[in-house]
């Protein structure tokens, strides 16, 4: 027998690096646009001035943290056979790395994609805002930490958990950060 609730708690739980790795960009992002300030043949940016290789490289980085601090909680609380992001360090890192650089690549594709159809940067994507990050962390996952990914997500619950948990907790967050005067807009 499946067991539905406890499939849907690992998945969302699991994900929190890839989730961590957006806000954090906001944090450490503001430098060195990764487009260099060029724009693609269609005449419009590349990416923007919102796409930044210290978001990038600095969210990441903080999402990994995050999923190391998570796997020593999950050690700690005795529950590490049930969370787990792989049987050793570096199978550990290789699925945290894949999960948060995966993360952000997603939202670098969901920019590029948000240029080419003319919405401009910071302009409203609603799930061009919110479904690359988790498609591309996805693909990461699968390519680098299939064992991983196939025992959570490669099942339709631990997926479907996270793609229609995805907009109300981005759209939450959004808001708490332009609360916080951290984002000029609320999505
Ligand atoms: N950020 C960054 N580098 C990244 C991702 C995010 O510097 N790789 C920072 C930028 O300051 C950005 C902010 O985080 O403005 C919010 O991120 P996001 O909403 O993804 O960017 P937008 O400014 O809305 O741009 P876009 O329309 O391209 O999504
Ligand atoms: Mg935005």
């Amino acid at each position: 027998m499946l067991n539905v609730p406890l499939l849907i708690v690992e998945a969302f739980v699991l994900f929190m690096p890839g989730f961590v790795a957006n806000p954090a960009a906001v944090i450490t992002g503001g430098h060195f646009p990764m487009d260099g300030g060029k724009n693609f043949p269609d005449g419009k940016r590349i990416l923007g001035d919102g796409k930044t290789w210290t978001g990038y490289f600095g969210g990441s980085i903080l999402g990994v943290l995050s999923g190391l601090i998570l796997a020593v909680i999950f050690y700690l609380a005795g529950i590490s056979s049930l969370f787990s992001y792989g049987s050793s360090i570096p199978a550990m890192l290789i699925t945290l790395f894949a999960m948060s650089f995966g993360s952000l690549t997603g939202d670098v594709t969901g920019s590029f994609i948000k240029r080419r159809i003319g919405i401009r940067r910071g302009g409203k994507g609603s799930l061009l805002d919110q479904w690359p990050f988790v498609l591309i962390s996805f693909l990461f996952l699968f390519v680098f930490s299939r064992g991983f990914f196939m025992t959570y997500y490669g099942n339709v619950i631990g997926a479907l958990t996270i793609l229609i948990i995805t907009p109300p907790l981005h759209r939450a967050v959004n808001i708490i950060g332009f609360k916080m005067k951290k984002k000029d807009v609320p999505w």
